[in-house]
């Protein structure tokens, strides 16, 4: 595994990182998340992510990577991983359980920390920008979270281009910089290349690119249909099956064939192809299998692009 640096920050972050959002909540299998984790770290991935809403049921998968973590992770090996926790999304009832108060975020923070049984998290995330609620008390809030040691870093997630330029500015003036930003990008989804990743760059914050296969349709797993095991046939999985298209399907078998002639499988190359620019710190997978962890993990034996195969891939993205 490769590390590199988050931004101009200390902190260096495998270049694969793994997401707790589907497969760890209470409704999965216990011994399949913990067979997960355990094979990720084996492989070098140290950093994993969670938020307070994960599961289902909500919570769930902290309640579970804390039992994983118990079982595995115990004594000085805490001091190897990356732990990552975010509020922002519903989570409880009332006017206190959902978007960026300090209200919210400070107690959803304390709810996380108890779930998983720990001191501290090492990044807090601003879940998604509020428009409701001031910009800098979010900041403030994410500001106390690491002043008071319940946090070690502080990142934001969802928010575009201008509200990052003025959230990081906030942070900055608060002294506590933002080290990261949790931005959905892949083949299919292109928006930080819009604005968000100059504004990145600029300001020295990390950039971890989430649902890096599209939440799977970036694999080898949708060419010949939806199949049982797979998170858009799921109930409890966020892949609509609206999204598995046919002119999406199309694109699809196309990228495949690029990605066999690099000996490749489409995921692969998927994620390859994000962590090409200097400017991705991380991908952040989710998988159902060991087997889908390790397969993700050897991406990183070919990172490299021929202009020409670039090209190829544009003309089918742009179809
Ligand atoms: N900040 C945010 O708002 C936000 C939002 C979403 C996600 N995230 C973070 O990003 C993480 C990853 O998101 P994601 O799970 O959508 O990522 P993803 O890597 O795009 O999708 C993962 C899914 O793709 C399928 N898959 C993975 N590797 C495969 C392979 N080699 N071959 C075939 N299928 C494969 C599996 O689904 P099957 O079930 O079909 O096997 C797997 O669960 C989350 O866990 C979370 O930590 C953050």
């Amino acid at each position: 595994m490769k590390y590199n640096r988050c931004g101009k920050s200390g902190l260096l972050l495998p270049q694969i990182s793994l997401g707790l959002w589907h497969n760890f909540g209470s409704v999965d299998s216990f011994e399949n998340g913990e067979n997960i984790v355990k094979a990720a770290f084996d492989k070098g991935i140290t950093h994993f992510d969670l938020a307070n809403n994960y599961g289902p049921v909500p919570g769930s998968a902290e309640t579970n990577f804390g039992k994983i973590l118990k079982n595995n992770f115990q004594g000085n090996l805490r001091d190897e991983i990356v732990i990552t926790t975010k509020a922002g999304y519903t989570m409880w009832n009332g006017p206190y359980g959902d978007w960026g108060s300090r209200k919210y975020l400070l107690s959803s923070l304390d709810q996380s920390l108890k779930r998983m049984n720990l001191d501290y998290v090492d990044i807090f995330y601003s879940h998604r920008f509020d428009p409701e609620t001031p910009l800098e008390e979010t900041m403030m809030a994410l500001d106390y979270a690491v002043r008071s040691g319940k946090a070690l870093y502080a990142g934001i997630s969802n928010y575009n281009a201008e509200q990052t330029r003025e959230a990081t500015e906030i942070l900055k003036r608060l002294g506590t910089p933002c080290l990261i930003h949790q931005v959905k990008y892949s083949m299919f989804v292109r928006e930080p290349e819009e604005g968000l990743l100059d504004v990145l760059e600029e300001k020295g914050v990390g950039c971890i690119a989430f649902s890096p296969l599209a939440q799977g349709l970036l694999t080898d797993k949708y060419l010949k249909g939806i199949p049982e095991n797979s998170r858009a046939s799921n109930p409890n999985g966020h892949l609509q099956l609206e999204e598995v298209s046919e002119a999406k399907v199309q694109k699809i078998i196309a990228l495949n064939e690029i990605a066999k002639g690099r000996n490749q499988s489409l995921a692969q190359m998927a994620l390859a192809w994000l962590l090409k620019d200097n400017r991705i710190t991380s991908v952040l997978i989710g998988a159902s299998s060991v087997g889908q962890l390790n397969n993700n993990i050897d991406s990183l034996q070919n990172l490299d692009f021929s202009a020409a195969e670039l090209l190829e891939i544009e003309g089918i993205l742009g179809q």
